[in-house]
């Protein structure tokens, strides 16, 4: 299985699933491009030591927005990739881009969708919704990816209790490790293993 994978930040769910990968746990599994619209990204830093390759597409270097999506989808293309992954990838695609890829591409989101997901609701902006509203339990969901934000069929979801004390960030921090660092790399070692199959909005996992 060839992997495509875009950041534009940290990329520890990156982490997770390259440690997955080279553990042995998910097989027969190789990421074969990682592509920033940051050029300083860490995520950027973190794959070099793997010799995996990287690179910054921005939508910034295309004069229209169609122009960018169509490089992005290119290059992906050019090296055959299976799936593609959004790991904290904070750009909107077009519906082009997401055509190209029918249910090839996943998207990790910090929330139990369809609560606090949609626009609007990214990084921090997740957690202080969850905390704002008082609600107890929180999670991580993966899905894929259609033409709407966040609204693809759902592969795997982890609940993550909310405690008295949390700020945004201890929460944030939480929903990764007990969730996020889990459920994503599992959902690639599924999907690598052809186990999921797509049933109008549900996923059956064989
Ligand atoms: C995660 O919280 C993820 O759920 C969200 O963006 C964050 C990415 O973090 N989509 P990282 O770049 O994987 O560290």
């Amino acid at each position: 299985l060839k992997i495509g994978v875009l950041v534009s930040g940290g990329g520890t769910n990156l982490q997770a699933i390259i440690d997955r990968i080279n553990d042995g746990t998910i097989t027969d599994t190789e990421i074969v491009s990682v592509v920033s619209n940051k050029e300083n990204a860490y995520a950027l830093e973190r794959i070099k030591k793997y010799n995996i390759k990287g690179k910054c597409i921005k939508p910034r270097d295309y004069t229209t927005r169609q122009e960018f999506n169509f490089a992005l989808r290119d290059h992906f293309i050019s090296l055959g990739v299976d799936l593609i992954l959004l790991a904290g990838y904070l750009v909107v695609l077009s519906e082009d881009f997401v055509r190209a890829f029918p249910n090839r591409i996943m998207n990790i989101h910090p929330s139990l969708i369809p609560a606090f997901c949609g626009n609007g609701y990214y990084g921090l902006k997740v957690h202080q919704g969850v905390i704002d509203r008082g609600i107890k339990v929180t999670g991580a969901t993966v899905h894929f990816v259609d033409e709407g934000t966040d609204t693809g069929p759902i592969i795997l979801q982890k609940a993550v209790e909310v405690e008295d004390n949390d700020t945004p960030e201890i929460l944030q921090r939480r929903v990764m490790e007990e969730a996020e660092w889990t459920i994503y790399p599992e959902a690639v070692r599924l999907y690598a293993e052809d186990r999921i199959k797509i049933q109008g909005n549900r996923v059956i996992i064989t």
